[in-house]
Formats: structure tokens, sequence, C-alpha cells
């Protein structure tokens, strides 16, 4: 059976646009970064600001991935002394952006982080140790090596 041009071409047309729009959305979805809708910053329980969650959270789940600048030691003095992250060497320190500077210590975590090497840099990715309600704030351990040194 003989197919007409005049069938086959839209049909090529329109299958193409489809899968360009698919990998567009695939390819933005895998890059994206420092977007997060399930955090907000409020008065803390503890000190100043702090982070909450803006929706029930599941153990496990991402909270949020934040874009991050590796520095050295010697880029970081003063009160931001108190807002950055170790590295991936000794002397090298993590400056975060996003909600993750913001989030207070607490002994009985709710949340932990990991490094990632993403596709635009590094980022700090903080994932819920426990299921969280909407509402609570949110804690990392900053660990105790971190209090250690500022008592
Ligand atoms: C990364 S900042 C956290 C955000 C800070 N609360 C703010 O308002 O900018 C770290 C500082 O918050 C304070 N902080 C964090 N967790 C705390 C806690 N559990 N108890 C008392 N102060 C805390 C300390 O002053 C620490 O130097």
């Amino acid at each position: 059976m003989e197919v007409s041009p005049f069938v086959i071409i839209p049909v090529v047309l329109v299958v193409g646009m489809i899968a360009g729009i698919a990998i567009g959305l695939f390819l933005a979805k895998r890059a994206s970064t420092g977007k997060s809708d399930l955090v907000m910053i409020g008065a803390s329980t503890v000190s100043g600001r702090g982070a909450f969650s803006l929706k029930a959270i599941h153990e496990g789940d991402i909270i949020e991935r934040c874009p991050a600048l590796e520095v050295t030691d010697q880029d970081i003095g003063g009160e931001l002394l108190n807002y950055v992250f170790y590295g991936s060497t000794e002397n090298a320190r993590l400056v975060v952006m996003g909600n993750g500077m913001l989030f207070n210590h607490s002994s009985t975590p709710n949340v932990a982080y990991y490094r990632e090497q993403g596709e635009l840099g590094v980022e700090l990715v903080l994932y819920a140790l426990r299921n969280i309600r909407k509402g609570e704030e949110l804690f990392y351990s900053y660990g105790e090596e971190w209090w250690a040194t500022r008592v």
C-alpha cells in the first residue's frame, strides 16, 4: 500500500515535535536546581531564622537541592564562618545557597544532607531522615566538632 507524502510528512513533523518537547522537559528537569516548594524561612524555635516544612514530607524525600560554591577556608571569615559547610578537602568550604544555609542545628535532626556534583555544579542535597509534618522546623546536625570550635 502506498502512503501519500501528504500523510507521512505531517505525521513525521508532529512526532518529531512531541519528541523534542519531551527531551527538552527531561533535560530541564535533570538540570534544575535550587528550587524548593517544600521549605519556607520563618522565626525559628531555637535561634533567629529557621527553615520550616510547607507540606508533609516522607522519610527519604529530597527536600531541596541547593546550589553551592566551593571556596577555600581563606575566603571565609567573621560571621560567615557560622553559615558555611565543610567541603571536599580539609581546607575547602561550601557556600550553600537556597534555603540550605539557614537550617538550624539539632542533635536529633529530621534532615541530613550530602554533597553531589550536579550537571551545573556542586550541590548540597537535603533529604528527610523521617516523616516530617507540615509546619515542623527542619534541622540538620552541625556535628559535635562544629559546636566544639564555637564555645
Ligand atoms: C547557619 S545559621 C542558622 C540560621 C540562623 N538561625 C539565622 O537566623 O541566620 C547558624 C547559627 O544559628 C544559630 N543556631 C543554629 N542552631 C542553633 C541551636 N540549636 N541553638 C542555638 N543557636 C543555634 C547559631 O548562632 C549558629 O551560629
